[in-house]
């Protein structure tokens, strides 16, 4: 593990990849006021349990660190809200973002990785993230909600200000810098919510073959979602469906770097494709952390946490806990069954998995087939991202 530390100098945020860790699985942080649970049994008790640890973190932040007055519908923001109304909403959205819907993009996956790596070619220099991980998924999403793909400069621009924050989240700072923090954070939602918003209003009026207009007239039980509720669906679906991904392409490319008798094998024999891609979730998981508050006192671990408290699930350092995972600091793709736990667990399992997974699959055919070998430049420098609860790469250049 210490090898890839050094080779891509991987930042300090990213604790979880430098070494095994010492401590408890379950550990409270008086730095920040939190709780993190590292272990991966502890884990799957804790997302296996919803009613205990509940998907609606913001009820615990105190309301001094929350801007007052901000006019922030949270409805349909899947992620966030717990049964019974997260079953409702998960069984709507799933009736209209469908396995098939996913399956019949894969000519167009393939179409467009084809594209973009001809328009590298042309350049004569191929930088992984910009040319391929990141316009890739991006397309992928907007041309599937049904939203223009050319306004990805602005999508980048609202993620970028949602997630590339070097800060840590604290519940003991200051609550004037915070309070001003918090109000910036605001800015890209209510920019995409507008955005998406008339986008979800036109097809009220005119239906089109895309899942913004599936979204809008999707029923169950005689029920429809809300204006709101599409839109922050919608949101979801364009943040969700592309940074993951790209941090995945990017993470699968830096494995086969770092081990390149794995890269011979998988070339070999491209049915392992789909193992690789598991195998690179598990080691460097794209989304390390998930947030969550108790709603009672809590045992986990054998330790004891008080209600109403913020709970961190550490999905990144859980994928490497040895009790589950011999061997985790090496890059196995014979590992099978492979239970990590990248898309998480329980009922907010991913709904893109199948999405993200496709991508993964199709994007690195093609790059085997048309990279060979598919190795960084050892003289520009792989630069990870400063997030602590992101972990991928945001600059990648390949040798052409
Ligand atoms: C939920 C990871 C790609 C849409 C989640 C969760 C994780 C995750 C960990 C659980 C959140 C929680 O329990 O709080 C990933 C990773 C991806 C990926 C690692 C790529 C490698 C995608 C894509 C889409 C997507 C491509 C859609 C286009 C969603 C949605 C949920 C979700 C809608 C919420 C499900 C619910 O709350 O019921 N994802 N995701 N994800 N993901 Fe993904």
């Amino acid at each position: 593990m210490a090898d890839i530390v050094e080779r891509y100098d991987i930042p300090q945020q990213h604790f979880w990849l430098h070494g095994p860790r010492s401590g408890q699985p379950v550990e409270f942080d008086a730095a920040t006021g939190m709780w993190n649970v590292y272990g991966y049994p502890e884990l799957q008790e804790m997302l296996g349990d919803p009613a205990t640890f509940s998907s609606d973190a913001m009820r615990v932040i105190p309301k001094n660190m929350m801007p007052d007055g901000e006019e922030l519908s949270m409805k349909g923001f899947i992620t966030q809200i717990d049964p019974p109304e997260h079953g409702k909403l998960r069984k709507l959205v799933s009736s209209a973002f469908t396995r098939k819907v996913v399956a019949d993009l894969e000519p167009r996956i393939a179409a467009l990785t084809h594209e973009l790596l001809d328009a590298a070619a042309e350049r004569g220099r191929f930088e992984l993230v910009t040319d391929l991980a990141y316009p890739l998924p991006v397309i992928v999403i907007a041309e599937l909600l049904g939203v223009p793909s050319s306004d990805r400069a602005l999508f980048k621009q609202w993620a970028d200000a949602l997630f590339e924050r070097d800060s840590k989240i604290s519940l003991t700072e200051p609550s004037e810098d915070r309070e001003a923090e918090v109000r910036a954070a605001m800015k890209p939602w209510m920019e995409m919510s507008g955005y998406l918003a008339a986008h979800a209003a036109e097809r009220r009026t005119r239906p089109r073959a895309d899942l913004l207009t599936k979204l809008v007239e999707a029923e169950v039980d005689g029920e429809r979602l809300p204006d709101d509720q599409v839109v922050n669906f919608a949101i979801v679906l364009l943040l969700a469906g592309h940074i993951t991904t790209t941090m995945l392409l990017g993470n699968t490319v830096l494995c086969l770097d770092a081990f390149p008798e794995q890269q011979d094998r998988v070339r070999a024999d491209r049915s392992t494709v789909p193992a690789v891609i598991e195998e690179s979730l598990r080691f460097f998981t794209p989304f390390s952390a998930l947030a969550r508050s108790t709603t009672r006192e809590a045992t986990l671990g054998g330790v004891t946490i008080p209600a109403d408290q913020l709970v961190m699930a550490w999905l990144g350092p859980a994928n490497r806990d040895p009790r589950q995972f011999p061997d985790p600091g090496v890059f196995n793709p014979d590992r099978d069954p492979n239970p990590h736990l990248a898309f998480g667990r329980g009922i907010h399992f991913c709904l893109g998995a199948p999405l993200a997974r496709l991508e993964g699959r199709v994007a690195l055919n093609i790059l085997l087939d048309r990279l060979d070998p598919l190795r960084t430049n050892p003289d520009e420098p792989v630069e990870f991202l400063p997030t602590p609860t992101m972990t991928g790469v945001r600059r990648l250049q390949l040798l052409w």
